[in-house]
């Protein structure tokens, strides 16, 4: 288990990041992930079908890695959101990294939520932070057949690098493509070997 890079801890209770609305008006909020999220985290993942999972399998779901991503989101190693339709996790994003010049992004929705705009927002919002945050650029993987999210990073101005292997949650080594969000002038990918950070 690495250790968590020094840093102040921030305060995640209160911390209200937006509040989107669906189509039909639902309100989701949209949060840091806190101590305290664990098991609705596994109930997410628990909630995805199969087909969601085989393109977002970002970690493990068992309680120690679980754990371990929370102290990371609550450390300010990671930027990692949820957003709850009441109390219950329905997409999960994040930042990995944000120390390093370049992070990585994640996002996974659950599979009555997909297709409404959330995502589009959702991957804004890590935008935002990005710049916020200083950070030179953002990269990602994504499998070959997932056009949806293909066209979706490519509309907020992500551009396809190369083709990479990726670890997957559950160990299998993926092909995928990857995509790189520069912010500083002269950002460039940085070439690291992709896969869960713990
Ligand atoms: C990928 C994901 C994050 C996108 O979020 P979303 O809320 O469903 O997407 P949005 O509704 O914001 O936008 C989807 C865009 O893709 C388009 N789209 C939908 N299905 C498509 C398809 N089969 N082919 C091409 N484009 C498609 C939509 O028209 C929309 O584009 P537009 O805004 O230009 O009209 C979400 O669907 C998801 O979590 N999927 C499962 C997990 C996953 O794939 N995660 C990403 C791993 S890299």
């Amino acid at each position: 288990m690495r250790p968590f890079r020094e840093g102040c801890a921030v305060d995640t209770e209160n911390d209200i990041r937006a509040i989107l609305e669906t189509p039909s008006g639902e309100k989701l909020t949209v949060r840091r992930l806190r101590r305290g999220d664990g098991p609705a985290l596994q109930a997410f993942d628990a909630g995805l079908s199969e087909q969601t999972r085989s393109v977002f399998l970002p970690h493990a779901y068992d309680d120690d890695t679980v754990a371990e991503y929370i102290g990371r989101s609550e450390q300010n190693v990671d930027r990692t959101y949820i957003a709850l339709a009441g109390d219950r996790i329905v997409a999960y994003f994040f930042l990995w990294e944000i120390g390093r010049p370049n992070a990585i992004l994640g996002i996974g929705i659950t599979d009555a939520y997909q297709n409404q705009g959330l995502g589009t927002q959702m991957v804004q919002i890590l935008l935002e932070d990005a710049k916020a945050l200083g950070l030179q650029g953002i990269e990602l993987t994504t499998v070959p057949d997932n056009v949806r999210a293909f066209h979706l990073y490519e509309k907020v101005g992500f551009r396809y690098v190369c083709d990479v292997d990726n670890v997957a949650g559950d160990g299998r080594v993926v092909r995928e493509r990857m995509m790189f969000y520069p912010i500083a002038p002269g950002a460039k990918p940085s070439g690291h070997a992709f896969g869960p950070p713990v």
